[in-house]
């Protein structure tokens, strides 16, 4: 069954966990990793970010979609391009902890974002249509309410997986359908307007484009704090 948690507080155990944060953390985390970062380390708070410098490790992060002071950028895609160490330390205020969470209720859990749709739709497909088949599509959301950017993208991987599914997938498949392209649903949510107040329009144009990286996040171990999420696009969930 595929069902959607629109909220890390419906966070439920299941077999595979994709965690969506559009705006903008799964969209920065997948850049990153299709930069050339060997790895993204999510950091549940800033001074777990700063204990974490090392050699080799750009400090990501935000408040309010501001960098925080000392690191070395924000938390956006478009900073992320350009690959600046080996591995990326990202705090920010939704997607990091919804990350997190979800490592304690699932024993694989992927990243998803426009960017890599297709991507992710590809690893799951065959494994969607098996018996017994349990997903849950997590919504970071924005201070524990739904982010209607994340309730989206989960609507669209549903409806693209197929299968059996619960009627919060039904719920954002309808969500799905409601926008023509996905820049629409963007630029339609609560999100969209605290980064244009904060000067990055630019973010929600990128955060868009669908299906543009060939690159599946996983999340490769997690302990105290901090989940390790690297690239798993050829392997099966
Ligand atoms: C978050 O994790 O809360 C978001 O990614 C915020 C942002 O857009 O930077």
């Amino acid at each position: 069954v595929i069902d959607v948690a629109l909220t890390p507080a419906d966070l439920r155990p299941s077999d595979v966990a994709v965690v969506i944060d559009v705006l903008r953390a799964t969209s920065t985390a997948t850049q990153a990793l299709a930069a050339g970062y060997h790895s993204v380390l999510f950091a549940d708070s800033f001074e777990r970010a700063r204990g974490l410098r090392a050699p080799g490790r750009i400090l990501a992060g935000e408040r309010r979609c501001v960098k925080p002071t000392g690191f070395d950028q924000g938390n956006s895609p478009l900073e992320a391009i350009e690959r600046r160490g080996d591995e990326l330390v990202l705090a920010t205020t939704n997607g990091a902890p919804a990350i997190i969470a979800a490592t304690r209720h699932a024993p694989t859990v992927l990243l998803a974002c426009l960017l890599n749709l297709g991507a992710v739709v590809e690893a799951l497909s065959d494994w969607a249509h098996r018996p017994h088949f349990d997903l849950q599509i997590v919504c970071s959301g924005t201070d524990r309410v739904p982010a209607l950017e994340d309730v989206y993208l989960a609507g669209r991987l549903s409806a693209l997986l197929g299968g059996e599914r619960g009627d919060t997938a039904r719920i954002a498949e309808a969500v799905g359908r409601a926008y023509a392209r996905p820049f629409d649903a963007l630029t339609d949510s609560a999100d969209a307007g605290v980064l244009r107040t904060a000067g990055m329009t630019d973010d929600i144009a990128y955060c868009a484009r669908e299906s543009t990286l060939d690159v599946v996040p996983r999340v490769r171990s997690a302990s105290s704090g901090v989940s390790v999420v690297a690239r798993g696009d050829a392997e099966a969930p």
